[in-house]
């Protein structure tokens, strides 16, 4: 296949989905997280179906084959995501070698007690097992360059999730998919930001920027939560390795109007003699 440097991963724990993105022909990965996986594991118990939690896994990892499919560890301690993220490792990567453990840049829910490093340590410990890490949850560009430091393959910075917050504090009311322009929107007369990050797609663009200060080759830089396909195109443009996106966008970066109208237009003016020329 073709090699285009940017890498599209499908955002899901989904088995349809992951094969209907595979059997386009695009797909370079797969990101799961433990509310993707309680999506699926939800979907079997309202159908009244039971579900083996392992051997989905596996499943999604052989139709993945040759492909990162990342797996996120629970635990919020640096002896939790160490012990987790060796489990997950060693009782899935031998199905189709193909094994990625996510592990979030800062567990801690604790400002004043929190081992604010445990994250960082757990990469650390975990590359040097080589184990390949995607570190999650980054929402700053600084905790990129720590993850990379620590020896993270990939970094995702929630780019979706940093405009849900500049709104919500800003008291903007929006949906989910909502388009959130990559530089940024006007409130009280200056541009909104979250400590100098003024969208997703800049926090995105502010880690590009640091990384290649640096010639930081080893790290990715993974755009994650990202919702439409406006998004999808405006991490591109500022040069993200790779955008984790959910099926239904993948589907979306295909659609326009346009194609559809000039579609049924060609289909208007086929003429006998052109279809009899095609048929069998
Ligand atoms: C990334 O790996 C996460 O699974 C994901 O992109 C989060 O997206 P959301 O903010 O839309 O939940």
């Amino acid at each position: 296949m073709r090699v285009i440097k940017i890498k599209i991963f499908i955002d899901s724990s989904m088995i349809q989905e992951i094969k209907d993105a595979h059997s386009a022909g695009i797909l370079d990965g797969v990101t799961t997280n433990p509310s993707l996986i309680k999506k699926a594991v939800e979907g079997y118990k309202k159908r009244g179906e039971s579900i083996n939690i392992e051997e989905y896994i596996k499943e999604i990892l052989l139709i993945a084959k040759g492909l990162p499919v990342s797996l996120e560890v629970i635990g919020p301690h640096f002896e939790d995501m160490v012990r987790e993220g060796k489990k997950l490792f060693k009782m899935f990567n031998p199905v189709a070698g193909n094994v990625y453990i996510k592990i979030p840049v800062n567990p801690s829910i604790n400002d004043e007690s929190g081992d604010n490093f445990a994250g960082i340590k757990a990469i650390k410990e975990l590359s040097g097992q080589n184990i390949p890490i995607n570190c999650t949850l980054i929402f700053t560009p600084e905790q990129a360059l720590l993850a990379a430091k620590a020896g993270a393959k990939f970094v995702s910075p929630f780019a979706g999730r940093i405009d849900d917050h500049i709104r919500s504090r800003n008291n903007i009311s929006f949906e989910k998919s909502d388009y959130f322009p990559a530089s940024g929107i006007e409130g009280d007369g200056e541009i909104l930001s979250d400590n100098g990050i003024v969208s997703g797609i800049d926090l995105v663009a502010q880690i590009k920027d640091i990384f290649d200060n640096y010639n930081i080759k080893d790290t990715e830089v993974l755009a994650a939560s990202i919702r439409n396909p406006r998004q999808a195109r405006e991490a591109a443009i500022v040069g993200a390795d790779i955008a984790t996106l959910p099926i239904n966008v993948i589907s979306e970066l295909l659609k326009h109007f346009k194609t559809r109208e000039g579609m049924e237009k060609f289909m208007g003016d086929v003429v006998p003699e052109y279809s009899n020329l095609l048929k069998g």
